[in-house]
Formats: C-alpha cells, sequence, structure tokens
C-alpha cells in the first residue's frame, strides 16, 4: 500500500478509538479542567486523556514519528513524516454538549508548518453522528463510501462559516473581516470546530469558509480535505498558503473573491 494509504488506514483506526474515547467520557460527564489563553480556549480532561491514547498508538505502530498535538505539544520525526493531532476539535461545543466535535488526525511530509508541510492523509471523525471523512494524498476525499466534490458554481450568494479566535484583541479585525465577506454570502455559520468547517466544505455542505487565528491542529486533516475533494486552501502565509493570520477553503469559482475580501487587501 502506498505510504499515504498506509497512513491514512492507521489514523482511521486511531480516531475510532479515539472518538469513542471522547464519547464516553462525555456520557460520564465533562469538567473543564483548566482555561488556556482566553475565557474561551479551555482544555477538558477529555481532551488530554484522547490525546494521550492517539499519541501512545502512534507511538507504538510508527515510533519515529513525529507528532504536533494540541494538549501534549511536539516531538520531532525521525522519519519525515509528522503527525499533527487535534484530539477534540470544537471543545467549547462538547464541554456544552453541543453535538459538534471533532477528532483531527493528519499525517504530513517534511517541514511541519502549514505554509510548509505537504499533507498526506487526513481523517476528521465525528463521535456524535458517526461521521468519519477522510482523505489519502492523490486519491480523494471520502465520506461512508462516497467520494467528496467541493460545491463548483458559484452560487449567487455562498454559505459561508467562519470562527473567531481566543484572543479578545483580535475580535474588531474577525468582525471587520466578516462585514468585508458579508456581500458574498447567502448567509454565515460559526459551527465551533474548524475541522468540521473544512470537511463540511470538502462535502459541498458549505461554499466556503475563513478564519483567523488557527493552530496547525485545526486544519491540518480537513485542509486535505478540501483539496482532494477538489477545492482550495489559502491563506496569509508564505506563497499564500495558510498561517495563523488566515486561511480560505472554499470551491474554485468563489477563492478569489472569497480571499481578497477575508484579507482585506
Ligand atoms: C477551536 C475550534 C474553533 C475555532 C478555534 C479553534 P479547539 O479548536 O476549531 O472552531 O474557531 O480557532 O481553536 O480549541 O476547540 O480544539
Amino acid at each position: 500500500m502506498p505510504l499515504a494509504e498506509d497512513l491514512r488506514a492507521l489514523a482511521i483506526d486511531i480516531a475510532r478509538e479515539a472518538g469513542d474515547l471522547a464519547r464516553r467520557r462525555r456520557l460520564d460527564g465533562v469538567a473543564i479542567a483548566a482555561t488556556k489563553s482566553a475565557v474561551a480556549d479551555i482544555v477538558t480532561e477529555a481532551d488530554r486523556e484522547v490525546e494521550a491514547l492517539i499519541r501512545a498508538r502512534l507511538a507504538a505502530e510508527r515510533p519515529g514519528d513525529g507528532f504536533l498535538g494540541e494538549e501534549s505539544g511536539a516531538a520531532t520525526s525521525d522519519t519525515d513524516v509528522t503527525w499533527v493531532v487535534d484530539p477534540i476539535d470544537g471543545t467549547v461545543n462538547y464541554a456544552y454538549g453541543i453535538p459538534a466535535w471533532a477528532v483531527s488526525i493528519a499525517a504530513v511530509a517534511g517541514d511541519p508548518r502549514p505554509d510548509a508541510w505537504e499533507a498526506l492523509a487526513g481523517v476528521v471523525f465525528s463521535p456524535a453522528n458517526g461521521e468519519l471523512f477522510h482523505a489519502a494524498r492523490g486519491g480523494g476525499a471520502w465520506l461512508a463510501g462516497a467520494r467528496l466534490t467541493v460545491n463548483a458554481a458559484t452560487p449567487a450568494g455562498a454559505l459561508l462559516a467562519t470562527g473567531f479566535g481566543y484572543d479578545p484583541a483580535t475580535h474588531a479585525g474577525d468582525l471587520a473581516r466578516v462585514a468585508r465577506v458579508m456581500p458574498l454570502a447567502r448567509d454565515l455559520r460559526r459551527i465551533g470546530a474548524a475541522s468540521l468547517d473544512l470537511a463540511f466544505v470538502a462535502a459541498g455542505r458549505l461554499d466556503g469558509y475563513f478564519e483567523r487565528g488557527l493552530n496547525p491542529w485545526d486544519h491540518a486533516a480537513g485542509a486535505l480535505l478540501v483539496t482532494e475533494a477538489g477545492g482550495m486552501i489559502g491563506g496569509a502565509g508564505a506563497g499564500g498558503r495558510p498561517n495563523s493570520d488566515l486561511l480560505v477553503a472554499s470551491g474554485a469559482a468563489l477563492f478569489e473573491r472569497l480571499l481578497t475580501a477575508a484579507l482585506g487587501a
């Protein structure tokens, strides 16, 4: 099996196991263990436990691979492959019982920075409804045996999604960006889990998505779903690639207008 497909198969197995653990912990009741950078930036015991499970499984199956996780930090790679993991993306939804949260696992090659890496495999698993989105580089994006394609047409008004960074100092800029983008929109969603926003763009459930302030683990898997579903990913990083200043995702027909409006250029 080519490397990317191998990595995807492993990520699917581990995401299911991790998602089951997170779902069981949710049924037991969730307590916020700590706030991080801001009051909205929370971590639960489940985030830590689920990331520990994913990290241990990956270390057992592929010792030497690098790791970059939301809760437990980074380990460098001896193999050129790094796993970029958000154990529970949408932690605020998870803590409040809103069923829009996901396990996000990606394998990337090369320099493990979003404006430099080459994504090889990505899985976004939504345990609340059992949907598992997956992609391997060059092999398309998939959900339940069906190949995903982004919305190709430019609708008169696009259904868009965005998110708001945790740092209150950035909120005025976020709202100004929304005001610039709204003329393109039919309506705007704030789903609360970047990996699901991207999976939904890949599946044609959203026409586009934009957000400032994302971390690599929020979008590593979802961005590969979008490109493998025929969509485009860009942002404010080197070569127009996504970085923490901006990520934009959509089908080709909408992309330049959405990127320009989001950048404010
Ligand atoms: C967050 C979610 C949210 C996005 C934030 C992310 P987390 O991830 O994806 O939708 O707006 O920027 O940090 O903290 O729940 O893993």
